[in-house]
């Protein structure tokens, strides 16, 4: 910059530059978006002339610094002036343009809720917790010990047969059954022992009542003295207060090869009190868990001594137990998460 008079020129050509671009300007966001190509530190006309200070001569500088910012004042001004003009005119556009009409009707909030396999499994949860239950969440790979060889199933059993397995290799699987956290809990703590154990569990199996991945509760009592009678004085006090007053159970002798005895609990129907409907099929009764007294081998294998303790162990299926409760047919309802099923289902 040779002299002050020649910077003079140059302010002049910028400011007319500006004012002649502004005048051609129609709203806020064009506005805006030319200020900052003025302002740009690196390529901006006013960003420029800041840069080039350095190269002024020192007597100069005090001046040329003075009319510069003289000249960014200026230029703040303009763009500030315009940017508020469009900007009111903007507004009033839109409050004519947007009508609030406050005689519609509300939009619909949709709520979300429960699903009915949480709900029966936390309304399962409610009624052991009450009775004292812990609860143990075991983990859906187990090993193959766990899962069967512990539970009194070793290789080759032909109780094996009735689970169709997912193995991930020889020794690891998709637990078949939640009975295996009865293992680890009898291994980590002694009795007395009182835990209930839901959780997913995973079969080879698919049919309008059977899921290859499906939910069960484990309960497992191990104390002295622990009977079968215990067990069923349980299961009525369940059963009453999952399927309502005046329910009981009935016990039909069953095989599992880690309870002995082992049973089948029945309940009486809910829906004909016993006169026989199309729920029970006409027998008055319904079949809704296995259960047994704790084989004595299995507590041994857990360093439990049965002859000082013994224990009554159960299994509810909980997609089962939604099914009856909600009077839904097939299971694959409780997974497809169809809104239209899932919205009848409310506590
Ligand atoms: N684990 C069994 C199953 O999946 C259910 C079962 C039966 C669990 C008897 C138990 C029991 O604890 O005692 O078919």
């Amino acid at each position: 910059m040779a002299d002050l008079n020649e910077l003079s020129e140059k302010l002049s050509s910028i400011k007319a530059e500006i004012k002649a671009e502004l005048e051609k300007k129609e709203t806020s966001k064009s506005v805006f978006e030319y200020r900052k190509t003025i302002f740009d530190s690196k390529t901006g006309k006013i960003g420029s002339l800041m840069r080039e200070m350095g190269k002024i001569p020192n007597e100069m500088k005090a001046e040329y610094g003075k009319r510069v910012n003289e000249m960014k004042a200026w230029a703040q001004d303009m763009f500030e002036e315009m940017d508020e003009k469009f900007r009111k005119e903007e507004m009033k556009h839109r409050y004519e343009s947007e009508k609030l009409d406050v005689t519609m009707p509300a939009r619909e909030i949709k709520i979300g809720y429960l699903h009915p396999n949480t709900l029966i499994r936390n309304r399962i949860v409610d009624i052991f917790g009450s009775m004292g239950f812990e609860i143990y969440e075991g983990t859906e790979i187990e090993t193959d010990y766990y899962n069967f060889t512990a539970l009194n199933t070793p290789d080759d059993h032909p109780a094996r047969d009735m689970q169709d397995t997912f193995y991930l290799s020889d020794k690891f699987l998709l637990r078949t059954q939640t009975s295996a956290g009865q293992i680890h809990v009898m291994e980590a703590k002694k009795p007395p022992i009182k835990i209930i154990s839901p959780g997913k569990v995973f079969r080879s199996d698919d049919d309008a009542t059977h899921s290859p991945m499906f939910s069960q509760m484990e309960g497992l009592v191990v104390d002295k003295g622990i009977t079968l009678c215990d067990l069923k004085g349980m299961l009525d006090e369940f059963v009453r207060r999952i399927f309502g007053e005046g329910t009981s159970t009935r016990l039909r002798p069953s095989y599992f090869p880690f309870t002995e005895p082992s049973v089948e609990v029945d309940v009486s129907c809910f829906q004909c009190h016993g006169k026989g409907c199309k729920l029970c099929k006409g027998t008055g009764w319904i079949e809704v868990l296995g259960a047994g007294v704790v084989n004595k081998k299995v507590l041994e294998g857990c360093g439990i001594d049965p002859d000082v303790y013994s224990g009554f162990a159960f299994g509810i299926g909980i997609e089962r137990i939604a099914m009856l409760k909600y009077g839904i047919n097939n299971i694959k309802l409780l997974f497809e998460s169809d809104l239209r099923v899932l919205e009848q289902i409310r506590e």
